[in-house]
């Protein structure tokens, strides 16, 4: 039996009908209308804690990876805080900038920052960049000159890992296009070592997304940790690592296992609290991921040859998971019944990967119900587009009374 307070403390039925925290779903889509993405603050907060928790010998300094949610109040949440942020545009940087995340606590990633983008992020003077390649060093190295401006630098390292998770949110193995190789790695902090505009403290690594076996984090931080302790040997002292995000989040309750976060902690505790380094995490996907529904009107049911369709008004532009990942997203109707029969439920694009669950049990719907899909709150509205014009979904934030 799924409970839908597995995917959410915060979803609760009340006398048959769906609330979040303590707005009915209902009364959300009366005043937003359909589609729209609801986040549960709490439940953001709930995350946060836990990870902060779990630690007990270092204190990480926790940067959300924004690329998973840019929704304003999402990234204020998140300032209100105290996180810092890691981001992968200018878009990404003036926003965090304009939602209260302070200059140094920015950290910029990504493998095709340009010219414009690094010479805005080196004026903010962010806490740092991380860096893809030498080509990217090289300019960044130019722009700093310019600018007189001096830059801490990590350089991020590919260590050939394969993550085991979906292929195309895979990151770490030597084919992916992310990262430098732990040779050239050496390489660069020697030749940088007495640059006036460069300074490259540390190194990062982020192997994938959706993570949920621990054992390719064991094999990377065993890497990274060995090459900071070689490092060492020759006198490169490293005074940062940042360890990337991709901690994996449960999709379907009863189908889904992932790691404890305590064995995650503990695992980065083992590899890393003796270097007396700092220690960044970028978490995405795990702060926000489990916060977020979707709720969506029934169009229509639609009788096929062999199957039932459920048309729902949320389509692949409004949550591009299923058809780019074939992820499955559990779906709760907002009024609740014990009459179950099995739909296809798909949106109304005109694709037939506008699919978001096949052959779903789910209570019978009507021309008009609600449903919600679960899991949103990472990835959901910040993939989302205007195909088929058909608009973007409106975005509200939930606590306890109150909605934003
Ligand atoms: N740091 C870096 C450098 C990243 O590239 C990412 C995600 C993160 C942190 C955050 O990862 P997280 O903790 O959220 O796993 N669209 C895909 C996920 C793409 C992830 C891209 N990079 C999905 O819907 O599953």
């Amino acid at each position: 039996m799924q409970n839908i307070s597995n995917y959410n403390k915060y979803l609760s039925y009340k006398s048959g009908r769906l609330r979040i925290e303590n707005i009915f779903l209902e009364d959300i889509a009366m005043k937003y209308g359909t589609p729209t993405f609801c986040y549960s603050a709490n439940q953001i907060k709930d995350n946060l804690h836990n990870l902060k928790n779990s630690f007990s010998k270092i204190k990480p300094f926790i940067c959300y990876a924004m690329k998973a949610n840019f929704n304003k109040e999402i990234v204020k949440l998140m300032a209100k805080n105290n996180l810092g942020i890691d981001v992968v545009s200018k878009g990404e940087l003036k926003e965090s900038l304009k939602c209260g995340i302070k200059n140094n606590k920015i950290v910029f990633s990504g493998v095709g920052k340009t010219d414009e983008e690094i010479k805005f992020a080196l004026k903010k003077n962010i806490k740092q960049i991380n860096v893809e390649s030498e080509e990217e060093l090289e300019e960044i190295e130019n722009q700093a000159k310019s600018l007189k401006k001096k830059i801490n630098i990590s350089l991020r390292v590919n260590p050939n890992v394969d993550a085991q998770t979906h292929d195309k949110i895979s990151t770490g193995r030597s084919e992916d296009k992310f990262g430098i190789s732990q040779e050239k790695v050496e390489k660069l902090l020697k030749h940088y070592k007495e640059s006036k505009y460069l300074n490259i403290n540390g190194l990062s690594i982020h192997i994938g997304s959706q993570i949920c076996k621990i054992s390719p984090f064991k094999k990377a931080f065993k890497k990274i940790r060995n090459l900071i302790l070689s490092l060492k040997k020759k006198n490169i002292f490293i005074d940062c690592l940042d360890i990337g995000g991709g901690i994996g989040i449960i999709y379907e309750v009863n189908k889904d296992k992932v790691f404890k976060i305590s064995d995650y902690a503990h695992l980065v505790e083992e590899n890393f609290s003796d270097l007396g380094i700092e220690i960044i995490i970028e978490p995405g996907r795990f702060l926000v991921g489990a916060s977020g529904v979707l709720i969506s009107k029934v169009i229509r049911v639609k009788k096929g040859k062999r199957k039932d369709f459920l048309i729902v008004d949320a389509g692949m532009n409004n949550l591009l998971r299923p058809s780019l990942y074939n992820s499955k997203h559990s779906i709760f109707p907002v009024k609740s019944s014990n009459k179950k029969t099995k739909y296809d439920v798909v949106g109304p694009i005109c694709e037939t990967s506008d699919i978001f669950r096949k052959s779903y049990a789910l209570s019978k719907q009507e021309k008009n119900d609600l449903i919600i899909i679960c899991s949103v709150g990472a990835y959901g509205s910040s993939m989302s587009s205007d195909y088929n014009l058909r608009g973007f979904a409106n975005e509200v934030l939930i606590d306890g009374n109150k909605i934003f």
